[in-house]
């Protein structure tokens, strides 16, 4: 069956609407997945809006307002033509299509513009599918494989202790942790890097970031369902400011999917070079809730971060090195 995709129009009621009821007077055909929402001026329609449409499970949104000029209330669209390219750049940062967000201009005795436009807008939608930016149902528990260990059943009531819990979890991964120490190790061993910013399991059972700078200590390194923290963040300190030893030298770094998009961010913004980078991505299926901050308890071992929920990112923006999740694995 084909895609019928859901788009919400927002219409500002002085030309926009008309121009739709316009159309609708001449019998001019509209496609049936439009709903329109009546609004008082196109800058009525806050970017907050705009993105809880989505999050609503709009698969896109069409903004249509007065022609610049026009506005009844002087500058209203103004506004909505600096802020919807804004919106549709940072959008991508989320993981949403820029065409699934248009914004155009209709007056009032345009219905064949406004039946273009739309027939246009809906067409664009269908080729990109379905919105994938939302799971629909919010609570994502994992598979009763992800909690056993060999054969047995992890039953969480019974692990009280921290660091047994965070032990018998990082034993989930055990192939992605020997794939990011051999990595490591080998980065090290051959002078590539001079540290690897990873993580290991800290003094209280917790998962937390580790610096690496030998080829030795690569076995403190481990990939679990707690690796929660962006490492990116140590970048600009290490690679900005020459703190790595007094003078740039390369570092290497173990990213998720999700963090490894702040790392085309700061080379966007050059505060270090790509060359000094080595960065080794690991594929992700989501980080539990309360990773890294809390106790885990029956509830947060058992769904994901509200982050992941929404996350469509389990491939990386950027790497050297991809380690790729076994399957199985959820
Ligand atoms: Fe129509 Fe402002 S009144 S866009």
């Amino acid at each position: 069956m084909d895609f019928e995709p859901k788009i919400i129009t927002f219409l500002c009621t002085w030309c926009s609407y008309t121009g739709a009821d316009t159309a609708g007077i001449a019998r001019l055909k509209t496609p049936a997945n439009v709903r329109a929402i009546r609004v008082p001026c196109s800058g009525r329609v806050a970017p907050e809006i705009i993105m809880r449409t989505f999050d609503q499970g709009a698969d896109g949104v069409l903004v249509l307002g007065c022609h610049v000029g026009e506005c009844h209330y002087d500058s209203g669209n103004h506004r909505t033509a600096k802020r919807i390219p804004i919106l549709r750049s940072l959008m991508t940062f989320t993981g949403l299509e820029a065409e699934r967000l248009r914004l155009d201009w209709v007056s009032a005795s345009e219905g064949e513009r406004f039946s273009r436009i739309v027939n246009e807008f809906t067409d664009t939608v269908k080729q990109l599918g379905p919105i994938r930016w939302r799971v629909e149902n919010s609570y994502r528990p994992y598979t009763s494989q992800a909690y056993t260990v060999g054969n047995t059943p992890i039953i969480p009531g019974l692990l009280t202790k921290t660091k047994r819990m965070t032990d018998q979890i990082s034993e989930l991964n055990p192939q992605i942790t020997a794939n990011i120490q051999s990595t490591a190790r080998e980065l090290l061993d051959s002078g590539q890097v001079t540290c690897v910013i990873g993580y290991e399991i800290g003094t209280h059972g917790r998962t937390r970031p580790a610096f690496v700078h030998s080829p030795e200590e690569a076995e403190r390194l481990v990939w679990n369902q707690d690796c929660t923290h962006n490492l990116t963040t140590y970048l600009n300190d290490k690679l900005t400011t020459g703190s790595n030893g007094g003078t740039r030298q390369p570092i290497g770094i173990v990213v998720k999917p999700c963090d490894s998009r702040s790392i085309n961010v700061h080379l966007a913004e050059n505060r270090y070079n790509r060359d000094d980078l080595h960065v080794i991505a690991v594929s992700c299926s989501g980080i539990r809730q309360g990773a890294g901050t809390t106790a885990p308890t029956l509830s947060t071992l058992t769904t994901y971060q509200e982050r992941c929920l929404s996350c469509s990112q389990s491939e990386p923006a950027v790497y050297d090195t991809y380690i790729e999740q076994p399957r199985g694995i959820d």
